[in-house]
């Protein structure tokens, strides 16, 4: 044989380039720890079926806990027949305890190990992820609620809109990431199914207890069908698709600061801690951090496109092409741990500047506000939106701000307007006006900073 924990039909040597392509060692570590539980909990289900007495499963429970332990303190040597995180683990099992390791496996197959390991693995990593997107929605909310009396052009296709709160913007960025958060929670709970106990295709023989399984590792239900278990990855699908949701907020964000912290705009200004210099310009300082978390999505994008189409077509159940699904989600994972961290060092260092996003306002940005006054002296919005316009047409040809525009011109323009429409002009009054929920008035804004406090407070 081969020496190979599959090696019983085999009698030639695998070419040495095979074994390295075969391999998936080298990433698939990440998963000892799952791996272990997992084995733990599969010899208690071994136990109560019969096939191990009680003394075999404590020895196997007892060589598990020194194989964790090896590799906790990193001691556990791998070797060059180490083909996956599971042989490795099996293999120092046996040096350990001896043949009594033969017998975990019974009626278990790699093929729904790995993807209990995998889901284990993703579970853990939806709740550190949790955190660490909640930290950031945290740290948003709180410079929200520190400076929502700061204004700021607000921007529809990169040209001056209406005037907004610069909370406003902060929060708008905040809420898309509430629901990533959400969203994650439902992924997570797709991920919390148990697929042991489903062997490699057939389901298992020897009356393993699946709800014992469940119990013991901790799962919220048992998967449903055996050739579905061992093959499906949607839940890695979901968990990629749900990075690159998140990743496709994060890049917004990034590029709306990177527009905004260049001297053009001059609205922020990023830490020194999350920028970087020039190797030829020495006045330059470059918004990397921000850069980078941009860019990061294209390679999430690319784990996840790249999984569905490892998935497209494969026939039925396993096939080895599953195992591509790992590097994926390690990959992202530690992206995203990364991305989200950086995230928030940069909101919580970023310094506005106040007087220049003040100044960045322009009496045009009030024009859709002067319509509006003429809506509340009885105009329909219609002809508000016609008159309006031609305010900021003879503002325009005769080269003068909107606002310099005389009574007695704006009255030739309708006769609704009176001396009040000086009110229009100032930039704290027309926010104030929208203040239906969702809006950029005060009070709203308050009100979106309490519901996602609410949403905070409830994980
Ligand atoms: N390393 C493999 C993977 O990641 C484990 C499962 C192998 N199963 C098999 N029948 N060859 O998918």
């Amino acid at each position: 044989s081969s020496g190979k924990l599959w090696g019983g039909r085999f009698v030639g040597a695998v070419d040495p380039i095979m074994e390295k392509f075969n391999a998936s060692i080298a990433y698939d570590q990440h998963l000892w720890e799952v791996d272990v539980q997992g084995s733990k909990a599969y010899s208690r289900g071994l136990e109560k079926a019969g096939l191990l007495t009680k003394a075999e499963m404590d020895q196997i429970l007892h060589g598990l806990d020194k194989v964790a332990e090896e590799w906790a303190q990193g001691t556990f040597k791998l070797n060059c027949n180490d083909e996956d995180i599971h042989t490795a683990n099996e293999r120092r099992l046996k040096e350990l305890i001896g043949e009594t390791a033969g017998k975990l496996h019974t009626g278990r197959s790699r093929n729904d190990q790995v993807v209990t390991d995998l889901r284990l693995w993703l579970r853990q990593t939806c709740s550190t992820l949790s955190g660490l997107l909640w930290e950031l929605i945290r740290t948003m909310v709180d410079r929200a609620e520190a400076e929502r009396d700061v204004l700021f052009p607000g921007y529809t296709h990169l040209q001056r809109a209406q005037p907004i709160r610069w909370s406003h913007w902060i929060l708008s960025h905040a809420v898309a990431l509430t629901r990533d958060s959400e969203r994650l929670l439902e992924v997570r709970k797709r991920i919390n199914v148990l697929p042991l106990g489903s062997g490699a295709i057939a389901g298992n023989p020897l009356g393993v207890d699946r709800e014992l399984l469940r119990a013991e590792l901790n799962f919220g239900a048992i998967t449903l069908n055996s050739m579905d278990a061992t093959s499906e990855r949607d839940f890695v699908a979901e968990f990629l698709f749900w990075a690159s949701l998140c990743m496709t907020h994060l890049s917004r964000m990034a590029e709306d600061l990177i527009l905004y912290c260049t001297k053009e705009f001059s609205f922020v200004q990023l830490s020194d801690a999350y920028s970087t210099g020039s190797s030829l310009m020495p006045q330059k300082k470059n918004p990397d951090s921000l850069e980078l978390i941009r860019s990061k999505a294209g390679r999430v994008f690319g784990r996840c496109a790249g999984l569905l189409m490892t998935l497209k077509g494969l026939p039925s159940t396993y096939n080895k092409d599953l195992q591509e699904d790992k590097e994926a989600v390690f990959e992202v994972s530690d992206t995203m741990s990364a991305v989200l961290q950086v995230a928030t060092g940069v909101i919580s260092t970023l310094q506005i500047h106040q007087e220049n996003m003040g100044q960045a306002l322009s009496p045009d940005m009030l024009a859709t506000d002067l319509a509006y006054y003429l809506v509340r002296k009885g105009m329909p919005f219609r002809q508000a939106h016609e008159a309006s316009g031609k305010a900021v047409f003879m503002a325009e040809t005769k080269g003068v701000a909107l606002n310099q525009l005389s009574l007695q011109e704006l009255q030739t323009i309708s006769p609704l307007f009176s001396g009040d429409v000086s009110c229009v002009w100032d930039y704290g009054h027309s926010v104030e006006q929208y203040g239906a929920l969702g809006g950029t008035a005060r009070s709203s804004v308050d009100w979106q900073i309490r519901q996602v406090r609410a949403l905070l407070q409830a994980q």
